[in-house]
């Protein structure tokens, strides 16, 4: 196939909307209507909540317009997208790791996205069959406790929703992700809405904006930094190749900079309302907020069985939960099968194929983790806990890391200038200042003071 100089194969976003589309539908998704608020949760909230926000301004963004930018100059998957960018700067093979953790990191993510995905599309069902109406704190635990203890049908919905995916995946993402992103993106922020309403009148509102806005230093330990930061990433799709991989098919006239910050804006909106809707319903249930994976599952169904027409409404929100899973899952296998179609002319379709299944198998291993393996610990840790972990705060802050030293250290000034259609002046050097210091600096001391916790006081240094 000829392709102009400033073409992707895998195809091209039609406008630069369409990028802005893909990735908000990347970056929305589990992380911030599931995620964010049990982590928040489980981190006292206050203090966890502005980290966490201050790490997606002063690191996510800015490693997330890197990623952009590598990917429409190098138009191809990120470990090809590297190999050209290494050549153009003259740089050593090594950078190429890039890719490869971030397909790694993409594998063990899809490996339990799936799984939570498939909770999701149990809770439509239950939502359907009216399981939730006027339902108690108690029974909405029990409904969930129920379903953890039963892998079979645990392992039934992670299979359709594994299934869904590389469907959708199998016939080329730009053609499945338009349809739906333009569709159910909107809707899904009208229905956070309507829970933000109700948690506004819940009784609870108050307590739960305390919960999560006060600062409160003391929650705050060496792992929250390591937690927030890590979610952060997970919340932009950073650090693993997805947003590099989608920037391959963004069209050259676009401006970087408007574009990646509208997507983060987006992103955290949906976060912080996620949060909104839950807490106070947290509080006004005396549920306990640091209560983990299940926060979602246990408190929004006690929402919806209050609302008037709450079955329905539940129903469509855990349709438009799944659809976020989906379309960021899809961005999860991009890197991995953009390589593989590029490197060996392979069938999209089938590559698909086969990633997914050995992602459902890994996957079995966080079935389990919520019932017969609930006791096997790796250094005191679930294999869901464990994938997680090594995953979300270390592989991909790493992969940001060495992103951002790349962007701002080996790519040739010129590239990087017209890529983000800069000269040199203020903005520039202001650029220069967050890609080059503030967000490598940023993740390399939360990495220092996790590894050696006593440097947070100081006093390994004898302070
Ligand atoms: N950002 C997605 C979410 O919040 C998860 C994701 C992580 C997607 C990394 C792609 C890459 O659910």
């Amino acid at each position: 196939m000829a392709l102009g100089k400033d073409e992707s194969r895998h195809g091209m976003w039609s406008s630069r909307w369409l990028f802005v589309l893909a990735a908000a539908g990347s970056a929305v998704g589990l992380g911030n209507i599931w995620k964010f608020p049990y982590v928040a949760g489980e981190n006292g909230g206050g203090a966890f909540v502005i980290i966490y926000l201050v790490c997606v301004a002063l690191v996510g963004l800015p490693i997330m317009m890197a990623e952009t930018l590598m990917g429409r100059e190098g138009r191809h998957s990120p470990i090809n997208t590297m190999r050209i960018l290494s050549q153009e700067g003259r740089a050593s093979g090594f950078w190429g790791v890039i890719g490869w953790m971030g397909v790694g990191a993409g594998f063990l993510i899809l490996s339990y996205y799936g799984v939570i995905a498939g909770w999701a599309l149990y809770y439509i069902f239950e939502m359907a069959r009216g399981t939730f109406d006027a339902v108690t704190p108690e029974t909405a635990g029990q409904v969930f406790d129920d379903f953890l203890a039963n892998p079979w049908l645990m392992l039934l919905c992670q299979t359709v929703f594994m299934w869904l995916t590389i469907y959708i995946v199998g016939r080329g993402v730009i053609k499945g992700l338009e349809t739906a992103i333009r569709l159910f993106m909107p809707l899904l922020f009208v229905l956070l809405l309507v829970l933000l309403g109700y948690g506004i009148n819940s009784g609870g509102f108050q307590q739960g904006l305390d919960f999560m806005f006060r600062f409160n230093w003391s929650s705050i330990d060496a792992d929250a930094w390591l937690i927030a930061m890590g979610q952060a990433f997970f919340t932009l799709s950073l650090g693993m190749g997805a947003i590099m991989a989608y920037g391959a098919y963004v069209p050259r006239d676009a401006s970087i900079t408007s574009t990646v910050a509208t997507i983060a804006i987006l992103d955290t909106f949906v976060a912080v309302a996620a949060g909104l809707a839950i807490f106070p319903v947290v509080f006004a249930n005396g549920l306990e907020p640091g209560q983990g994976p299940g926060l979602m599952f246990v408190t929004l169904p006690l929402a919806f069985g209050q609302l008037p027409l709450g079955a329905v409404f539940g129903v469509v929100f855990f349709v438009l939960v799944s659809f976020a899973a989906i379309t960021s899952a899809i961005s999860l296998t991009e890197p991995a099968l953009a390589y593989l179609v590029e490197e060996y002319n392979a069938k999209r379709a089938r590559v698909a194929k086969s990633l997914g299944v050995l992602c459902w198998l890994l996957g079995i291993g966080t079935v389990l983790s919520f019932n017969a393996w609930q006791d096997v610990k790796f250094f005191g840790l679930t294999f869901f806990e464990a994938v997680d972990f090594v995953s979300q705060n270390i592989m991909l802050p790493l992969g940001g890391l060495l992103i951002a030293l790349f962007t701002a250290y080996v790519m040739p000034k010129a590239i990087a200038q017209s890529q983000l259609g800069a000269t040199d002046g203020p903005l520039w050097w202001l650029w220069k200042l967050l890609i080059g210091l503030i967000a490598p600096l940023g993740v390399l001391v939360v990495f220092i003071v996790t590894l050696f916790p006593c440097a947070q006081t100081l006093s390994c240094f004898g302070a």
